[in-house]
């Protein structure tokens, strides 16, 4: 693993390291690389959000409900950033946006992002987050939400990386970043509540005869 110093609040140094590292590794994880400020407007979010809310996850086109079910059993919710209550994870998030496209020169252009929530014996089995060629999601982002996660609490997300295995607890405010298409990873099975957010960074897929919103 390549563990990268914490993040000062709201820090740009912090952000520089980031993209180097994904750069060269083509992922990275920061322990405590989500701002404490951002961190505590999802965990109220999450408080307020109704549980008709969430809806069972897919894994797209023309997947039957079965073979859903066996690849992936959490339950998602899609953040809309214009909304007033998550400024601060919109401001967060635009900010690793400039910072990735002026370091390694991505023309990032959009955002989406959906909370997750895994129930005790949850998964998500081996996946990419996007197929090569589309160039639509380019950097995928998760971070989590979980408090006083132990040992035996299972729910690591592990990237298979071509050098190496990387194994990462769900721990409060730690921060992963991956290159989308490039990088398979799963969700080990969560022997407790856990609660993740997954955003994509996106390239712009408008069309004259057709505006590609960000969700
Ligand atoms: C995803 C995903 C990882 C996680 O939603 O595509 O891989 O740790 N999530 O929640
Ligand atoms: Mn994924």
């Amino acid at each position: 693993m390549n563990p990268i110093a914490a993040c000062p609040e709201a820090g740009l140094p912090c952000f520089d390291a980031l993209s180097l590292q994904l750069e060269a590794h083509g992922y990275v994880v920061v322990p405590e690389g989500l701002p404490q400020t951002v961190a505590e407007e999802l965990l109220r979010y999450v408080d307020n959000v109704d549980a008709s809310d969430f809806h069972r996850a897919g894994i797209g086109r023309g997947a039957d409900e079965h073979a859903n079910r066996f690849v992936r059993r959490d339950h998602i919710h899609w953040l809309h950033e214009s909304r007033p209550d998550l400024a601060e994870w919109r401001s967060f998030t635009d900010a690793l946006r400039t910072q990735l496209n002026r370091q390694l020169f991505l023309g990032l252009f959009s955002f989406e992002s959906h909370l997750a929530r895994y129930s005790p014996g949850d998964f998500y089995k081996k996946h990419y987050d996007a197929f090569r060629g589309e160039a639509n999601r380019i950097v995928s982002l998760v971070c989590y939400l979980n408090s006083n996660w132990a040992q035996g609490d299972g729910g690591e997300l592990r990237l298979y990386t071509d050098a190496m295995t990387v194994t990462v607890p769900p721990n409060y405010r730690s921060l992963v970043l991956f290159l989308s298409e490039e990088t398979l990873h799963e969700v080990l099975p969560t022997n407790r509540e856990r609660w993740s957010v997954t955003g994509w960074f996106r390239l712009n897929q408008s069309r004259l005869d057709r505006v590609d919103p960000p969700r």
